[in-house]
């Protein structure tokens, strides 16, 4: 087979989300297996209500195996908790399943490298299955990568944020809402009102979640 086409080539027929991750562990959808690690497939239950997909593992998620480990998951934890979003109805997964970065040389510290379209819809099989075994009532894409992997180029992150859009895809008609990624949250002049505006956001898909 040749390498560099897509996941498809490896999501199994059923299984589960064990089947999924599983099977994920060994994905050459993309070149991105080769530098990590490891892939870091998602946390949370089936049966959760609510979505969030991230970009792409950072440093740490890529060392630990488990997304949303780091400095902008805990972040994203803190604000889902202010949101009054219960935990356990929360799935936790990336549009991206490898980190991506550069390294200036052996030793160096890793660099994040924003994933391009094509890792992007390399990668989207994968969670396009799992949005099909846990089936939520609302997916909150984190970011501009998240929208790339599901909303296309007509929903900008910064004009659409904080709406609930529905959407027909391929699982049937699907509710999303768009927000900043929690990183940008750390990255901000004015942190305090960019954490409460991400905070704002999910509290709208709180609401939406019946
Ligand atoms: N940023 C993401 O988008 N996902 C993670 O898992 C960690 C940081
Ligand atoms: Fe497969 Fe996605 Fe990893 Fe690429 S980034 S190898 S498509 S799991």
């Amino acid at each position: 087979m040749l390498p560099g086409v897509s996941a498809q080539d490896f999501v199994p027929d059923g299984g589960g989300l064990a089947g999924l991750r599983k099977a994920a562990a060994d994905c050459r959808g993309c070149e991105l297996w080769e530098a990590a690690t490891q892939t870091v497939f998602s946390a949370g239950p089936a049966g959760a209500r609510l979505v969030l997909v991230g970009e792409q593992p950072g440093d740490q998620e890529d060392r630990q195996g488990a997304p949303f480990v780091g400095p902008a998951g805990r972040l994203l934890v803190k604000a889902v908790d202010e949101a009054g979003i219960p935990r356990e109805v929360i799935y936790r997964t990336n549009a991206v399943k490898h980190f991506r970065f550069t390294q200036a040389g052996p030793g160096k510290r890793r660099i994040h490298q924003t994933p391009e379209l094509r890792h992007i819809t390399a990668c989207r099989p994968w969670l396009v299955e799992e949005l099909r075994v846990v089936d939520p009532e609302v997916i909150v894409c984190l970011g501009a990568t998240a929208v790339r992997a599901l909303l296309g180029p007509s929903v900008r992150v910064m004009r659409d944020r904080g709406e609930l859009l529905t959407r027909e895809t391929s699982l049937g008609a699907k509710t999303f809402l768009v927000t900043v990624h929690p990183s940008a949250v750390l990255r901000a002049d004015d942190q305090d009102a960019a954490y409460a505006g991400l905070v704002a956001d999910l509290r709208i898909a709180a609401a939406a979640l019946t």
